[in-house]
């Protein structure tokens, strides 16, 4: 063997070790990157764990927070709010009538024509519109003045069998989706904002005569005869189609609910006893929050970056404003401590409310053998390309934990309703069936959400009593309802017959 040949033997065998040794070292890096990426994912799904036993203490709290509620104004932080409706839809009611939605992320305007005696809905239509997000947070008159244009602007283009008779002004009922502290059935202040709203000069005014001073600013000649809360609405859109339906929950971009209690056990209620014996209560169940919450350090964090700190807590983790806030933020943590998408961090992924509920969901439900959908996903939402599999397959993952203990509190939440209404044993009579009316984009886009919730109170009743409740789809009840409440508080009394 030649000198040179053998130096270069050295040096090749040298070579070949030291490569060797960088790629066991990259190996090691990278298998220490996903020891700490599944250590960080261990960690948050045992916070975020949802046993039976704790769901049913969040049953228990709930209920013991409704009893406090509805004993006293401020009696506890679910307000327990009175609605002023006694009196749930009856199939009677006729006439055209206008409903006006204002939610999370969208708002809508709607006729319904009402064919009484059980003619049911001759005819409804309406129009939609997102809003926009710098009249979220800008005044006032803005936001009331952009819903009252979009009112005149649907008025303005239609047909003209719709128009009153003369002498006779338009009625609407107003569903504002935020916790109103109602003083009639046709008034109240705002408490609060919530879901991302934040115009401090509404608090505590009518909301009722602001929109009554935008219609009129707008020409509006149109007379609002029911304010209700989407939860109230749904309850009562829910009773026109199904009389057993006696609860309503909203899981949209925000989550609240709604029952019909007995008057009697509302000691805050001091007014007559209506002739029903029943007033419908809007929970504000968002701002529910208790000590058996699985809550974590990216909720808290959450909830301190917010507009509402300290505010709407059971919202935070279970409704469709915050789960992709909190997926991303887990998916930071893992890409600053674990490297999860290499090097660097994608700048995107620090932006707050990038990666929305929708998304996340479709990620979710992602059946492709490649998960190409979360792998798009990534791509066109957070710019990360070449996600390995395995990568796909943990923001799956986090994608199960945080839908997952969301729709399991949540039923945790309406078995709390169902005790306080004592109808979660079986009665000797056969138990008495509940509906719950439900709707809310989450609910009804969110399958692997929805069905874990209905699931979950399948586990937490017991077979036997799980067949008496029954969930029922509520599509845009909230407007019909809202309808259907201004029917039934029509300023024109003699007309409610629909002579
Ligand atoms: C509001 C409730 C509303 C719910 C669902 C919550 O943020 O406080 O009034 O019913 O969202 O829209």
């Amino acid at each position: 063997m030649k000198k040179a040949t053998v130096g270069a033997v050295v040096v090749g065998a040298a070579t070949v070790v030291a490569v060797a040794a960088l790629v066991a070292r990259h190996r090691m890096k990278k298998s220490s990157k996903w020891t700490r990426a599944r250590a960080i994912l261990k960690e948050f799904e045992e916070k975020c764990a949802t046993p039976d036993a704790k769901l049913k203490q969040v049953a228990d709290a709930m209920t013991v927070e409704m009893h406090a509620g509805l004993a006293s104004e401020g009696g506890s932080k679910l307000k327990m709010l009175i609605s002023y409706v006694d009196n749930l839809p009856t199939g009677d009611e006729a006439g055209v009538f206008y409903a006006l939605d204002l939610g999370g992320t969208n708002f809508r305007v709607m006729r319904v024509q009402l064919g009484g005696q059980d003619g049911g809905i001759i005819h409804q239509e309406f129009a939609e519109a997102s809003i926009p997000p710098n009249l979220m947070v800008g005044t006032s008159e803005a936001l009331f003045d952009y819903i009252a244009a979009e009112l005149a602007r649907f008025i303005g283009e239609e047909e003209e069998k719709f128009h009153p008779p003369p002498g006779r002004q338009r009625e609407l009922g107003f569903t504002f989706s935020f916790p109103i502290m109602q003083t009639s059935i046709n008034s109240g202040t705002l408490i609060r904002w919530t879901k991302g709203f934040s115009i401090d000069e509404t608090v505590g005014k009518d909301v009722v005569s602001e929109l009554t001073k935008a219609m009129q600013r707008q020409g509006i000649d149109m007379r609002v005869t029911a304010l209700v809360n989407d939860t109230v609405g749904t309850l009562a859109g829910g009773r026109y189609s199904d009389k057993d339906v006696s609860i309503a929950v909203i899981l949209g971009t925000g989550t609240n609910a709604a029952y019909v209690e007995r008057a009697q056990a509302i000691p805050k209620w001091h007014g007559p006893l209506p002739k029903s014996g029943e007033m419908v209560i809007n929970m504000e169940w968002g701002n529910f929050r208790s000590s058996h919450l699985s809550l974590t350090e990216y909720d808290h964090a959450m909830d301190t970056d917010s507009l509402n700190p300290g505010e709407q807590l059971f919202e935070k983790i279970c409704s469709g404003m915050y789960l992709g806030e909190i997926l991303r933020r887990v998916l930071l943590r893992m890409a600053e401590e674990a490297g999860i998408f290499g090097d660097e961090v994608p700048p995107k992924l620090k932006d707050s409310f990038v990666l929305r509920t929708p998304e996340m969901s479709a990620m979710h439900h992602d059946t492709s053998s490649d998960l190409r959908v979360v792998g798009d996903k990534l791509k066109d939402i957070l710019e990360i390309s070449n996600t390995s599999l395995k990568t796909r397959r943990l923001v799956v993952e986090l994608c199960n934990i945080v839908a997952t203990r969301g729709a399991r509190l949540a039923a945790a939440g309406i078995l709390g309703i169902v005790k306080k209404m004592g109808k979660d044993t079986p009665r000797e009579s056969g138990a008495e069936k509940i509906v719950v009316a439900m709707d809310g984009g989450l609910y009804e886009h969110y399958t692997e959400y929805s069905k874990c919730l209905e699931n979950t109170l399948v586990e937490l009743l017991g077979v036997e009593m799980s067949t008496s409740i029954v969930f029922k789809h509520a599509n845009d009840g909230s407007g019909i309802g809202a309808a259907l409440l201004a029917a039934a508080n029509s300023h024109y009394v003699e007309d409610k017959s629909g002579k």
